[in-house]
């Protein structure tokens, strides 16, 4: 049976890792870490596939090989960083003078990204609200090169269509980038919607674990494929051996792990849902979600994000965040420990205060990763923080 025909929890598990039985080599179950920053040669003019750590590793190879598997590519390529698979990718793609659309709710960092991008290369970004497809149409220019979206986003988990924004870049010759981080290749695939280019931070659920920092990007085309391979090597943003072997062990549960993710995280939405003490819930798996039936139509789940605004302001925030127990006060997100975080005062803190005013990103906004410990126990401890605020 050829690994192509495999289904999402088989290739998880194996592809990448098939033990080798040819003569001399050890038939490993697992990848081994392979530390070597060079592989010798036999003769000067014939190098093997493998020459110097930085433009292939066996192990990044295996983990590569994954990648693309999962988000159903043709290619997968490894970074360092989700950031360094980010600035990877507008290195290879942008000029000066030209002009990228993004969704107005992006994560922080690559918001930062595009306004130093700007400043020193003399591009334009217009962050539009891509819920309303429409907006995004509108702020085409000639000197388009990108559209960069998430869906769900980060903090407020606004979905847009994927399919009809892919529809309006190709008919303008413009590339579709979809970050997939919240809802991982285990709940969507956004190159089957038609983007160009998906990206990942793999230190989120891909790794899980909260002990890797790991980008990924995938891809179909093979001239793109191979300049962006090019830059991988050329800019040396790759990850260590250790890291790919720690994110190819990690996958192996994934889809075990979004379950639990998703069923935890719709318990606490419902709960909070009904919370007087809450404002505003933000999950895309309660029909209250504006882009609820969008979400259903493109994704095969709806994660293990939640958001919400709590009565109040700052205060009543820092109160309620700081009376936890159980969930851990910390940035980052996708591990299987609960997280939760204030991103007004964290995660979001590197944008100015103008563009969260836009985003809506409020001072009484709480943004909750929801892990995988018994449910009982997480909402028992966010009902002992509530009643703590005042
Ligand atoms: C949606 C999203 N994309 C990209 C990144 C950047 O990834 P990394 O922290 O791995 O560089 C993050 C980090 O939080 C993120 O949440």
């Amino acid at each position: 049976m050829s690994q192509q025909n495999f289904n999402f929890d088989t290739c998880s598990i194996h592809i990448g890792e098939k033990p080798d039985f040819s003569e001399g080599s050890k038939s490993e179950v697992v990848a081994p870490i392979y530390l070597s920053t060079t592989y010798a040669r036999k003769e000067v003019k014939n190098p093997g596939y493998f020459q110097y750590s930085r433009c292939d590793n066996p192990t990044r190879f295996a983990l590569e090989q994954r990648y693309a598997s999962l988000e159903k590519t043709r290619y997968g390529l490894a970074f360092a960083s989700g950031l360094a698979a980010e600035a990877t990718v507008l290195f290879t793609l942008i000029n000066p003078g030209d002009h990228i659309i993004g969704f107005d709710d992006l994560y922080g960092g690559t918001k930062r990204l595009f306004n130093q991008w700007k400043e020193k290369y003399k591009i334009a970004v217009s962050l539009v609200d891509a819920t309303k497809t429409h907006l995004v149409e509108e702020a085409i220019r000639p000197e388009t090169k990108i559209i960069w979206l998430e869906t769900p986003t980060n903090p407020l988990l606004k979905i847009c269509d994927i399919a009809a924004i892919s529809e309006i870049a190709h008919r303008h010759h413009i590339l579709l980038i979809v970050d997939n981080t919240f809802l991982s290749p285990c709940f969507q695939n956004p190159s089957v919607f038609g983007a160009d280019i998906i990206v990942h931070s793999v230190t989120k659920y891909i790794a899980g674990h909260s002990d890797v920092i790991g980008g990924a990007v995938m891809l179909n085309d093979h001239a793109l494929y191979e300049r962006l391979k090019f830059n991988q090597n050329s800019l040396g943003t790759v990850p260590s051996p250790f890291d790919c072997y720690l994110v190819l062990r990690g996958l192996k549960t994934l889809s075990v792990r979004m379950g639990k993710h998703q069923s935890n995280a719709l318990e606490v939405a419902r709960y909070l849902e009904k919370h007087p003490k809450v404002a505003k819930v933000y999950y895309p798996g309660l029909p209250s979600h504006p882009q609820y039936e969008t979400n259903l139509k493109q994704a095969g789940g709806f994660g293990g994000m939640v958001s919400f605004e709590i009565k109040g302001g700052e205060q009543e925030a820092i109160q309620f965040l700081e009376s936890l127990e159980l969930f851990t006060l910390a940035e980052s997100l996708g591990g299987v420990e609960s997280l939760i975080e204030h991103p007004a005062l964290m995660t979001h803190s590197s944008i100015t205060a103008k563009e969260r005013e836009q985003a809506g990103i409020k001072d009484s906004l709480i943004r909750v990763s929801v892990g995988i410990e018994d449910e009982h126990d997480l909402l028992n401890d966010l009902e002992q923080a509530f009643e703590k605020v005042r």
